[in-house]
Formats: structure tokens, C-alpha cells, sequence
């Protein structure tokens, strides 16, 4: 039996006096309302160690982003080894946004699952498509293309996560129906599993993303093949992120 995973994406958002959210988030969790699911805040790199400090043994941290090298001159950039040192457990790479803002190509993410792996970190690597490919019908083919150059060759179950995130459904406040939902995540595992093996393929979590939120959380949960989510605004409120929780413990 999977544990369902919820990660909270905070993308360019917070500063410091958002941390007064993710002690909401500890004292939820402490209160065993959460029980029964891994919980992991991705912050701005920048309140990662502050964040870490009060997550401590109650929930994970992890990074929005890695480098694929170790060290070197890359000015602003960060890596694994990097994120690992502060206390991350995870790392989000190929996220949709990081895509279209640098020009983030197949190869690219690929080489940043291996710098997860390198630093002993889960890489939680997002797939989906565009609205235009979807009107296309080309949805598969597009999640089919991303896992196949993405997705390097020693995919364990502990140590790889991937996020479906259909493009149009971020920050939207729309989603697929559950059907299209199902049939991607369907699409997903069937891919790992050829791929890698039973054990494996069905090992790997697989979340949703996309404008989940409280009142969609638990129709989305129990979706087929569907082991968690990955929330981008409503991880920004501990109440909204912790009810959407527990909707999946
Ligand atoms: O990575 C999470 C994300 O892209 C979804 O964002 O705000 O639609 O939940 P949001």
C-alpha cells in the first residue's frame, strides 16, 4: 500500500513571516490529522533552513529547483548537493513554469533527476501537457515524450515521484474531469511499468496538480493510480493545505 503524498509548491511566494503558516501545518500534523500521509513544503529557497527548523520531524522539505552539476560557476543558481545540506529530502525539477521561463528542455530535466539522485534527494518530476495539445488530442503522446526524456534509466520506487500537471489547469482554477484525470495517470503508470518493471512502476508515486484545492481534494485522491497531490496557492494557507491532507490520510 502506497503513502499518499501531499507537497505544498509555494513557488515565488513567502517570506519570512510565512513561516507563522507552516506552524500551523506542525501543530495539524502533531494533532494526528494528517496521519496516514507524507507531507513536503517546497519554499523559496530561501526560508528552506527556517523552514526546516520548524517542519523538523513532522513533515519534509524539499527544493522548486536544482542545477544538474554539484558545484561551479552558475551564478543564482542552486545545487541538489546544495539543497540537501540545508535539509531537503525532495526537489520539484521540470515544473511547467521553469520550462517556459528558462527554456528547460527534456535533456535539461533529465540531467537534474540525476543531480537528485547524485545528492541522495526524491526528485519530484512534473509532466503535462499544453491546452493546444490537449485540444489536439495529443495529450498522451506529450506525457509519453516527457516520461521517455525525462525519466533516466534506474527509476526506483523510494526514489523517484512524478507530478501530472495538465498546463492549463495551473493557477486556473480548472481541472481535467476525473476521467481525463484517470486516463493520464493510467497512461503514466502503464509507461513505468513497461519500463521498469511491476514493482517499480506501480512503487512510483504518482500526484496531481493543478488548481487543487480543499473543495476538489478528495474527488481528485481517489481518482485510479492517483497517490497524492502537489498544490501550488492553496499550500500557501496551512488551513487550506491541511484540510486538503486530509482528505488524503
Ligand atoms: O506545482 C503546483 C502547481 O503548478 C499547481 O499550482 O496553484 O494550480 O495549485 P496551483
Amino acid at each position: 500500500m502506497t503513502t499518499p503524498l501531499i507537497a505544498g509548491n509555494w513557488k515565488m511566494n513567502g517570506m519570512l513571516r510565512s513561516l507563522t503558516e507552516l506552524k500551523g501545518i506542525a501543530d495539524a500534523v502533531k494533532d494526528g490529522r494528517t496521519e496516514g500521509c507524507e507531507i513536503v513544503i517546497c519554499p523559496p529557497a530561501t526560508m528552506l533552513s527556517a523552514s526546516r527548523g520548524i517542519l523538523h520531524n513532522v513533515a519534509k522539505v524539499g527544493g522548486q529547483d536544482c542545477h544538474s552539476e554539484a558545484k561551479g560557476a552558475h551564478t543564482g543558481d542552486i545545487a541538489a548537493e546544495m539543497l540537501k545540506d540545508v535539509g531537503a529530502s525532495f526537489v520539484i525539477v521540470g515544473h511547467s513554469e521553469r520550462r517556459a521561463d528558462h527554456a528547460e528542455s527534456d535533456e535539461i530535466v533529465k540531467a537534474k533527476v540525476n543531480a537528485a539522485w547524485r545528492a541522495g534527494l526524491v526528485p519530484i518530476l512534473c509532466i503535462g501537457e499544453t491546452q493546444g495539445e490537449r485540444d489536439e488530442g495529443k495529450t498522451l503522446d506529450r506525457l509519453g515524450e516527457q516520461l521517455a526524456g525525462c525519466v533516466p534509466s534506474g527509476a526506483r520506487g523510494d526514489r523517484l515521484v512524478v507530478a501530472y500537471e495538465p498546463i492549463w489547469a495551473i493557477g486556473t482554477g480548472r481541472t481535467p474531469s476525473s476521467g481525463e484525470v484517470a486516463e493520464a495517470h493510467a497512461f503514466i503508470r502503464k509507461t513505468l511499468t513497461d519500463r521498469f518493471g511491476r514493482e517499480t512502476g506501480e512503487a512510483i508515486r504518482l500526484l496531481y496538480g493543478g488548481s487543487v484545492n480543499p473543495g476538489n481534494a478528495l474527488e481528485l485522491l481517489h481518482i485510479d493510480n492517483v497517490d497524492g497531490a502537489l498544490v501550488g496557492g492553496a499550500s500557501l494557507k496551512a488551513a487550506d493545505f491541511i484540510a486538503i491532507c486530509e482528505h488524503a490520510a
